[in-house]
């Protein structure tokens, strides 16, 4: 009964409920000598924290990383390294009106059939602060994936139905407004869609779009480990991703074999492809091209709306849900996408290691 270890060769545990203590990750299986502080990993986790824009949440976390271990002078060790972000400003007694009630939308009621006592407070393991750590060992996975010239850039391609296109992408963008869109005048519509929203005590979802450059051919293993399936797994196993797509994902089911093959052609001396319906991973590998990922969320189920529900001792019941959340979660999950397809990627590398003989005596054949 494990679930919260991910990962074979580059493995992260993480730990933690919302109003605990604290939260963290141990990351087990990074290369020495990566050079690491807490103010790189600080640097992903402020891309995460609740209270920057009206659109997330107003509770005022800081989430200041402390590591812990697996860092000497600067440079990873090569042992287990451990993050903690220590939880302030939990409101206990926000959540005090949900315990005896299932809020429609969330994990209340399938984790009081699974364990018939539950965590209540802000959701326990199901919370969104359980992101932290996978957050703190996707900075990791991400800085020794830049070592390696492999580079992820991750978005909000849309919210609601206001969807920015391919055409329409301005990267510098993406950090200009608080959305996390590649376009400031499609977050601009975005956010008048979101105050509607907010005004009819609702909420919304939308997609993320994560890209990855810079991957060599052939990262992925036959046939359980395949790089599309573990992604997959990877990013729906996040809070409120409810699809994954790579590549032209479900369009291709409407495609043609003529349109969706990616045809060969030699340029350079290398084999490229002139176009990318695959998305970058043919037969669960990775065929050099660049990686597309797409991650569809959910609404926010926490709304301030009147739901309909069922209490504990099985009386029907009307609820509002109080307390502090996202009309939207898209923008905060945008780095948690990005952490989970850096975390796979770095293990799927560092397992291909062992693909080839080849590969072996280039480290341990001294003349070579
Ligand atoms: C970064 C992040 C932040 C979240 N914030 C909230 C929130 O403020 N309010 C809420 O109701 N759900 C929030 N969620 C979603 C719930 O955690 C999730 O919907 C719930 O646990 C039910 O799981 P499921 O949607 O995967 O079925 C958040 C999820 C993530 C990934």
């Amino acid at each position: 009964m494990t679930g919260s270890i991910f990962g074979n060769s580059f493995s992260v545990t993480t730990w933690g409920e919302s109003h605990g203590p604290a939260i963290g990750a141990v990351i087990d299986g990074c290369p020495a000598g990566l050079p690491l502080t807490e103010d790189n990993i600080q640097a992903f986790l402020n891309r995460r924290k609740p209270g920057q824009s009206k659109y997330t949440t107003s509770r005022k976390e800081d989430d200041q990383v402390e590591i812990l271990s697996g860092v000497f002078k600067g440079c990873t060790t090569g042992t287990a390294i451990s993050l903690i972000v220590r939880n302030t400003d939990q409101r206990s007694q926000d959540y005090g009106q949900i315990q005896d009630f299932f809020r429609p939308g969330h994990a209340d009621y399938t984790f009081h059939e699974k364990y018939g006592f539950r965590d209540y407070r802000g959701g326990g393991r199901t919370s969104g602060r359980e992101t932290i750590g996978r957050v703190a060992a996707g900075a990791v996975a991400s800085l020794l994936l830049e070592e390696l010239g492999i580079h992820l850039t991750s978005y909000t391609k849309s919210i609601g139905s206001i969807t920015v296109p391919e055409d329409g992408y301005h990267f510098n963008e993406i950090s200009e407004n608080p959305l996390y869109m590649p376009s400031n005048a499609y977050a601009e519509d975005a956010a008048h869609y979101l105050e509607d929203c907010i005004k009819n005590q609702d909420s919304s979802g939308g997609i993320i779009e994560c890209i990855i450059d810079g991957m060599p051919t052939g990262i992925g293993e036959p046939v359980f480990r395949k790089l599309d399936a573990c992604l997959a797994q990877a990013v729906m196993s996040i809070g409120a991703v409810k699809g994954v797509e790579i590549g032209d994902g479900f369009q291709a089911a409407q495609a043609c074999g003529s349109s969706n093959n990616d045809s060969f052609y030699e340029k350079n001396g290398q084999i490229v492809k002139r176009s990318n319906h695959a998305g970058g991973v043919l037969g669960g590998l990775s065929d050099g091209s660049r990686i597309i990922l797409r991650a569809a969320i959910k609404p926010t189920p926490s709304i301030a709306k009147e739901q309909e529900t069922i209490d504990i001792y099985g009386n029907t019941t009307n609820i509002t849900v109080t307390g502090r959340h996202d009309p939207v979660i898209v923008p905060r999950a945008v780095v948690v996408v990005e952490s989970m397809a850096a975390i796979t990627i770095a293990d799927l590398l560092i397992d291909n290691m062992s693909s080839k003989v080849e590969h072996l005596q280039k480290i341990y054949l001294k003349n070579l």
